[in-house]
């Protein structure tokens, strides 16, 4: 197995982060010393030209670049990289001025003024076209630099518009998907229900409180397009800065958890993935926060299962909290490094120096108001980067996983937009963060992937309220229980295809019944102060939110209901399948059900884990492991407020100090990353 690397020209971990000389033109010998700071922080890169369009086009087809030309050749000759953003993801004052068409328009039907920033229509033509001019030049000047590694496409592509040309673009959408034929559209979104039928593909409009919303399928299609047109107006923003320099790679920064935007047909048009990340630390359940943010870069790392950049994060405090609590010491280390261990090639922070004004300006950089090295935060900064530096030799390494969990945006959309169930418990993410902590917590490689991916690789995939199953999906879940694989699933599977229309036949749809020799024949929603419990193994587990009804067809079972008047009926059980066994989970658990259930599978399955235990490493302990196919190096991280001690199960090589050891003492908020070699 060898390494990947984001740019082969420069191998190494990037550290740096968003640099915006163009707020600070007046001030002369800014980037001079600009360029001292950024060595003695030992940074290494600079994310350049995110937001510079009105410094570089101040007026309709004027281009001015000497600043531009500055800036990058200082950072190389200062021994940085950069990598380049086209500037779209906000537009100078000029161009919505002239051409108010590229704002967007919402869904009460009115057009932004010029608001500030990712408001942009990705319909307009215009838009598309005065990014097409600017990308070309950026390409044309810059493209064979010898600063620039990467392309950063805009910025956080996110946000619908509901404008004239976005709602002919949808009917045009759904035109393909639906063959130019109505009757087919009719069928697939059951709009004989309310006598809804549609008569021409004119007559449809997206979903908003004023428009028609009885069909979920209707809803889905527009997220879909969503996506698509924001995928549209990507491949538009990177057409000339590939045919300009087809070498250099190509990424847009994603927000991970972010719901709007189905990351996964993202895979292909970029050629790496890249996130933001700025988890709410030292507020809450630290665990569950340091959960949420690996699961969101599983996510990321996910679309393309190769090294990822973290593109953004903070220093140590952001400005749009609610309370904007700075990282306590230790934890402005872990935080980032938490992507690393993750599969992340860099440490980039937004923003390298502290904007004078503007909304961001209490937002944590790297160089604060007071101008010099002499901060707290600095001295942390330069010593993440001499820690870089030190573990060079894991950047590019692979994160391998013998276990995987299923998220899937289609899944999570027709979920929140169905009617039943309960509008407050549906907690699609939640639920899947909740199955995947299983994993964090015993320090398990876990992917994170999408109900089409190939599972072949696994021994595990869990696909929590996995509620659409297209014929792609049934039989990729079935195809790897009947070569060897173990599936768990829970309420909800396969109740409704692509469309929103349900399975006939029983639940779960199509194959799946018979793939888990179970049908489903009722789900109870209960009330927030309802229960039911189970037992397992001897331990009781407490039920909440959803309690199907379900019948064992075949399936062993291995927990009942406890209570109420179906008692007695399935809430776990196991069929076998083909070489392989699916799992289903009838009922919702607080978290003690699933892992003990999970666990069980895990050893059975010889789930190999980062530190050769697979019992909990305690509380907001985790652990994971990069490696190369000769060497592995192991995180162990700390999140909780309390020292932790692990064993690691052998002797590693502690890459921080140099010294051999088979335990990892770690301080409140402490990181340990190790190497060993396989035998
Ligand atoms: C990101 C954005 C940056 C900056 C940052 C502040 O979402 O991409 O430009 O605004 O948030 O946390």
């Amino acid at each position: 197995m060898s390494k990947t690397y984001m740019n082969e020209k420069f191998p190494h971990f990037l550290h740096g982060g968003d640099y915006n000389p163009d707020q600070w033109v007046d001030y002369p010998g800014m980037i001079d010393e600009d360029m001292r700071l950024m060595k003695l922080a030992e940074c290494n890169e600079m994310t350049v030209g995110i937001f510079a369009w009105s410094m570089i086009e101040p007026r309709e087809g004027v281009f001015e670049f000497d600043y531009m030309d500055k800036v990058l050749d200082k950072i190389y000759e200062n021994g940085g990289r950069v990598i380049l953003a086209t500037p779209s993801a906000a537009r100078p004052h000029w161009l919505g001025d002239k051409y108010p068409e590229v704002f967007r328009v919402d869904r009460d039907g009115v057009r932004e003024h010029f608001n500030s920033r990712h408001n942009h229509c990705y319909s307009s033509p215009v838009y598309r076209e005065k990014v097409r001019i600017i990308n070309t030049k950026l390409a044309k000047r810059y493209g064979k630099h010898p600063a620039v590694i990467g392309w950063h496409v805009s910025n956080e592509y996110s946000g619908e518009c509901f404008c004239p040309l976005c709602v002919a673009n949808f009917r045009e959408y759904l035109r393909r998907k639906f063959h130019n034929d109505i009757r087919e559209l009719n069928h697939a979104y059951w709009s004989y229900f309310w006598s809804h039928t549609f008569d021409s593909f004119e007559q449809i409009e997206p979903p908003t409180p004023y428009t028609d919303q009885s069909h979920m399928g209707l809803t889905c299609d527009w997220r879909r397009f969503v996506t698509e047109m924001t995928v549209d107006f990507m491949r538009a923003e990177i057409a000339p800065l590939k045919e300009i320099c087809p070498e250099l790679p190509v990424t847009t920064n994603m927000l991970s958890n972010y719901v709007g935007l189905d990351y996964r047909r993202f895979k292909g048009v970029i050629d790496f993935a890249s996130c933001d990340s700025y988890p709410a630390w030292h507020s809450g359940d630290q665990q569950d926060t340091a959960v949420h943010s690996a699961f969101g870069y599983d996510i990321i790392r996910g679309l393309t299962l190769k090294p990822f950049i973290l593109m953004e994060n903070t220093t140590s405090v952001v400005n749009w909290r609610d309370y904007n609590k700075i990282m306590r010491p230790g934890m402005e280390t872990l935080s980032p490094f938490q992507a690393v261990a993750h599969g992340s090639d860099s440490i980039l922070y937004f923003q390298f120096r502290k904007g004078r004004g503007g909304q961001e300006k209490f937002h944590g950089a790297i160089v604060d108001h007071v101008g010099t090295e002499k901060t707290r935060v600095f001295e942390t900064v330069k010593r993440k980067g001499e820690l870089l530096k030190k573990v060079d030799e894991i950047c590019g390494t692979a994160v391998r996983s013998e276990v995987a969990v299923v998220y899937d945006w289609e899944s999570r959309w027709m979920l929140d937009a169905s009617h039943g169930f309960s509008k407050n418990t549906k907690k699609y993410i939640e639920t899947a963060r909740a199955y995947y902590s299983v994993f964090w917590k015993r320090g398990i490689n876990c992917d994170v992937i999408g109900p089409h991916d190939d599972l072949s690789p696994y021994k595990i995939v869990v696909a929590p309220m996995q509620y659409v199953a297209d014929a792609e999906t049934i039989d990729n879940f079935a195809r790897f229980v009947e070569r060897g694989g173990t599936l768990y699933a829970t309420y909800t599977l396969g109740m409704v295809d692509e469309n929103d229309l349900c399975h006939l036949g029983g639940f779960p749809g199509g194959k799946l019944r018979d793939v888990f020799g179970i049908w489903n024949e009722e789900i109870d929603t209960l009330y927030p102060e309802d229960s039911n419990f189970c037992e397992f193994k001897g331990a009781k587990h407490k039920l909440v939110d959803y309690c199907e009804l379900i019948h064992a067809e075949g399936a062993e079972v291995l927990a009942v209901y406890g209570e109420d008047f179906y008692r007695g009926m399935p809430v776990v059980t196991s069929n076998v399948y083909g070489a392989g066994r699916a799992y289903y989970q009838a009922a919702r658990d607080c978290g003690t059900l699933s892992d003990a259930v999970i666990s069980e599978i895990v050893k059975e399955r010889g789930v190999r884990s980062a530190t050769g235990t697979v019992e909990p490493l305690g509380y907001g302990v985790s652990a994971h492991v990069r490696e190369d196919g000769e060497d592995r190096y192991v995180f162990v991280e700390n999140y909780s407020d309390v020292p932790a001690t692990v064993p690691l199960g052998r002797k590693m090589t502690d890459l921080i100090s140099g010294k051999e050891t088979d335990v990892c003492k770690l301080d409140a908020y402490g990181l340990g990353i190790f190497k060993y070699s396989e035998e």
